[in-house]
């Protein structure tokens, strides 16, 4: 394995472990995280692997096979830049519970695509560490942890599907997570038995202002609950009568939450009564209420979903946090190249970077792999 390679020529020694932990793309069930909802994320067959052992003098050696030069060594969490923060957080979280590390990552999950190559590393480095200081840690908790660093120390307010994803999705299964008990489940996903995959659109567009309206959604969440008087945006049972109450964007963004809740319920039903083909107009409506009411899409995956259901997906949508990155659509195998050529058609007659295409089949979580 390169990347034990890596460690090896770097540090002069054998890794203790290897963990690699995957990106994922989301079924259903966005921007409801911090809201206490429902989600229903699979693990995408991309990740990153973290060989790692542990150090006894505090200190942090980091080197990444997908950046130029040495390896860093960080004597202060502080002193970690760039994608090494998403790793050294994970060491600040754990605080006093680890000592040092040296720890050397190879990645492949594409970059900027939304498919959270963050989470990724966060839980194959939590993980690691896990298993080296003997933490006992469940893989939720990791999942938790790995939020934790996120949340306080890169400063990104996510919730947590991503890192939940990461740690805890199964090979063929997408992961049914209460995001409020985060009691989960894992519900078969076997589209290619229905002649059906989905296909990973890469916009290869970001758009700047995400992290920030990011945390905008979020906070008129939780000014919307507080002046329903509920803790958060899922315990709202009256949808007619909470929108009397509200005014303006907090309106648009309840409209969004309620109605995307009840479409992951719905979603997994169909799951669960075999009837995979049936989801794509659930996917369809949850893309229009992240484009209208909750004013996450962008041009790109707005054309994107409307090219793709133009070539002949049953249904699409923007996946993840928005503002750019990725759409997934739910294509039967014959219609596949029909939909690229749509999508990709529609991107050049606009002028615009021609997107990626990206298979995507529901992977394994966090596992060890030496
Ligand atoms: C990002 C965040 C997640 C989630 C999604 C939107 O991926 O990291 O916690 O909020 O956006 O569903």
């Amino acid at each position: 394995m390169r990347v034990v390679e890596a460690f090896r020529s770097a540090f002069g020694a054998d890794p203790e472990t290897v963990w690699h932990a995957p990106g994922r793309v989301n079924l259903i069930g966005e921007h409801t995280d911090y809201n206490d909802g429902f989600v229903l994320p699979f693990a995408v067959p991309w990740g990153v692997t973290a060989a790692v052992s542990p150090r006894q003098d505090n200190r942090i050696r980091l080197l990444s096979m997908q950046a130029e030069g040495e390896p860093f060594t960080f004597r202060e969490y502080e002193e970690a830049t760039g994608w090494a923060r998403y790793a050294v957080g994970v060491l600040a979280v754990l605080g006093d519970r680890v000592r040092g590390a040296d720890i050397a990552i190879d990645g492949d999950v594409p970059q900027g695509a939304g498919l959270s190559s963050s989470a990724a590393l966060e839980v194959s480095v939590a993980s690691a560490l896990n298993e080296l200081y003997g933490l006992g840690l469940t893989p939720m908790e990791i999942a938790l942890l790995s939020q934790k660093a996120e949340n306080d120390f890169v400063g990104m307010p996510c919730g947590i599907m991503d890192q939940a994803a990461s740690a805890l999705c199964r090979e063929g299964h997408a992961l049914f997570l209460d995001c409020r008990s985060l009691g989960s489940r894992n519900i078969p996903l076997d589209l290619a038995a229905h002649g059906l995959s989905i296909l990973i659109i890469d916009t290869q567009a970001h758009h700047e202002l995400a992290d920030g309206e990011y945390a905008k959604r979020r906070a008129e969440c939780e000014s919307a609950a507080r002046k329903l008087g509920v803790d958060a945006l899922r315990d709202v049972t009256d949808l007619a009568g909470a929108l009397e109450l509200l005014h303006g964007d907090e309106r648009k963004r309840t409209m969004h939450v309620v109605t995307e809740n009840h479409r992951v319920e719905a979603l997994i039903g169909l799951l669960r009564a075999g009837k995979p083909t049936e989801i794509g107009l659930l996917l369809n409506s949850s893309h229009l209420s992240l484009r209208d009411q909750y004013e996450v899409s962008s041009p790109e995956l707005d054309v994107a979903v409307e090219a793709s259901l133009r070539g002949g997906a049953r249904g699409a949508r923007m996946t993840g946090g928005g503002f750019g990155g990725s759409a997934i659509a739910l294509v039967a195998e014959e219609r596949l190249d029909g939909v690229k050529e749509s999508v990709s058609a529609a991107y050049a007659e606009r002028g615009w970077q021609a997107p990626r295409f990206l298979p995507a089949t529901p992977s394994s979580g966090a596992r060890r792999l030496v």
